[in-house]
């Protein structure tokens, strides 16, 4: 049954860089004639891009393709993109025989070619290519957030962490040549974008394929000379690529957003050794000295998992121990889930940790990782920090954005008024979603710190 309308409705689950591959296949859609519709049950062509990282992340979508099931006999078309459809491949046809594409992401620069075929009326359209060398552009890419743009510097991942699925669904790294990535930069600041986040598994193995031959440390720098950026971010780090050189680079360049997502995943030598990180606890915590050791302070976060198979008690104080030692500025902590096609994943029963003592561990480093983020945003009370404003929200009467640090900022303000030039009448700028405004920290909690707009200080104006 061909696509009943050139219309489209795609709804994105898991990591930024299926944010942003969403922005791409949407980029191409459009470039095909397709416009997006608001409500999933106005679209010609119903697209879910999924996240395999964890169970429940995966089953996610069984659930919305059942949901939404009498849609298909209206005429819609279905289409499972990205992890998931990575995983299961054809089989997904049988679990939801509605659906009509299912395609890896390793297979978007043939989006155009599986399209013409749904269009034609095909109804089992696959698109599981291995990796590919190229990595995916794109002529057009329809970019929703209106000031953060995201940009792809590598893709896939050449490590083999005994728990993931993630080389598995997206294949091995893919980098993109330095040039192709500083013209999306300028681009992407010529319209108008000032904060720009790079994106890749493991954005520090990054190696240019071209003869200019950057390495990631390089490329940073490159990115955050580009004339018009004010932040850039990157994610995520993997410990054992992480190198004194990037923090160099980020001393150096003030544009270079004061913070360092770097997953520990575990605070045992024994766990890790399992997982095969690639890194000691020392090892670990010498990457978090050279961090500490930057000419600005770095916020840093990191990635746990509580309940790998065989973690015990002893291993599990080792990772509370860890989160008192490095005094992490956020975490994201997750509950192991066995995946297909990983190592962990064939270990059977045996060495599971039961559910029950996951929630607890979880629950247990959760709690006191509020209270040390607690303890320590105190710090900021008192103190100026420029805020990249992102909403205002109406239920507090206050405007809401980040810090430099990702740490989250909410304020009371109403714009300033600014002299533009000597003898010249000052103009009131108002608060706008986007722009940056200075505000004095007045009080402090685990999540987030609370403040007032002030005019610019004067050390920042230097
Ligand atoms: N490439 C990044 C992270 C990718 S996945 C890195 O190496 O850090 C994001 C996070 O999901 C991981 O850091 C890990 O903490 C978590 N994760 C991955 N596989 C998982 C699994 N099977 N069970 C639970 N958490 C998992
Ligand atoms: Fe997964 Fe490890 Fe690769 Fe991260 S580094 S994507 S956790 S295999
Ligand atoms: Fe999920 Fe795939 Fe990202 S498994 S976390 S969407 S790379």
């Amino acid at each position: 049954m061909p696509i009943p309308s050139k219309t489209f409705w795609i709804e994105t689950f898991g990591c930024q860089m299926n944010v942003h591959d969403s922005e791409r296949v949407a980029g191409t859609l459009s470039a095909r004639g397709y416009t997006p519709v608001e409500r999933m049950e106005d679209a010609g062509l119903i697209l879910f891009n999924t996240c395999s990282i964890r169970d429940k992340a995966a089953q996610k979508v069984f659930s919305r393709l059942s949901q939404y099931k009498a849609l298909h006999r209206e005429g819609r078309v279905f289409g499972v993109l990205g992890c998931v459809a990575q995983q299961e491949g054809e089989a997904l046809f049988r679990r939801a025989p509605h659906v009509s594409l299912v395609a890896g992401s390793a297979s978007y620069p043939r989006l155009p070619e599986l399209l013409a075929r749904l269009e034609a009326g095909e109804h089992r359209v696959t698109g599981l290519d291995p990796a590919s060398e190229e990595a995916f552009e794109t002529e057009l890419t329809r970019r929703d957030h209106p000031f953060r743009a995201w940009l792809t510097i590598i893709e896939g991942c050449d490590k083999h962490c005994a728990y993931c699925i993630v080389p598995y669904t997206r294949g091995g790294e893919r980098s993109r040549a330095s040039a192709a990535i500083l013209r999306e930069a300028r681009m992407l600041a010529d319209t108008g974008y000032t904060e720009i986040q790079l994106l890749g598994q493991n954005v520090n193995s990054y190696r240019d394929p071209s003869p200019a031959g950057l390495s990631f440390a390089e490329l940073l720098a490159a990115v955050a000379e580009t004339p018009g950026l004010k932040r850039v971010r990157y994610t995520t780090s993997h410990p054992r690529d992480f190198s004194a050189e990037i923090v160099r680079v980020m001393g150096d360049h003030p544009t270079l957003c004061d913070h360092v997502h770097l997953p520990s995943q575990s605070g045992s030598d024994e766990v890790l050794r399992r997982m095969r990180r690639e890194y000691t606890r020392a090892e670990y915590l010498e990457k978090i000295a050279l961090i500490r050791g930057c000419r600005r302070p770095l916020a840093i976060t990191t990635d746990l998992i509580v309940g790998f198979p065989g973690e015990n008690e002893r291993d599990f104080e080792q990772t509370m121990s860890l989160i008192e030692e490095v005094h992490y500025s956020g975490t994201f902590i997750f509950q192991y889930s066995p995946r297909p096609h990983t190592e962990a994943g064939a270990w059977g029963e045996t060495e599971a940790v039961p559910d029950a003592v996951k929630i607890e561990r979880l629950m247990a480093l959760q709690r006191r990782q509020q209270e040390i983020q607690a303890a320590d945003n105190q710090a900021w009370v008192g103190r100026p920090v420029e805020v990249m404003i992102e909403a205002y929200q109406t239920k507090l009467a206050q405007w809401s954005g980040r810090a430099s640090s990702n740490r989250v900022v909410n304020f009371s303000g109403d714009g300033r008024v600014e002299a533009t030039a000597p003898g010249a009448l000052p103009v009131y700028r108002p608060l706008r979603p986007g722009e940056y405004a200075w505000v004095r920290i007045l009080r402090a909690g685990a999540n987030s710190l609370v403040g007032e707009q002030i005019a610019a200080p004067p050390a920042a104006n230097a």
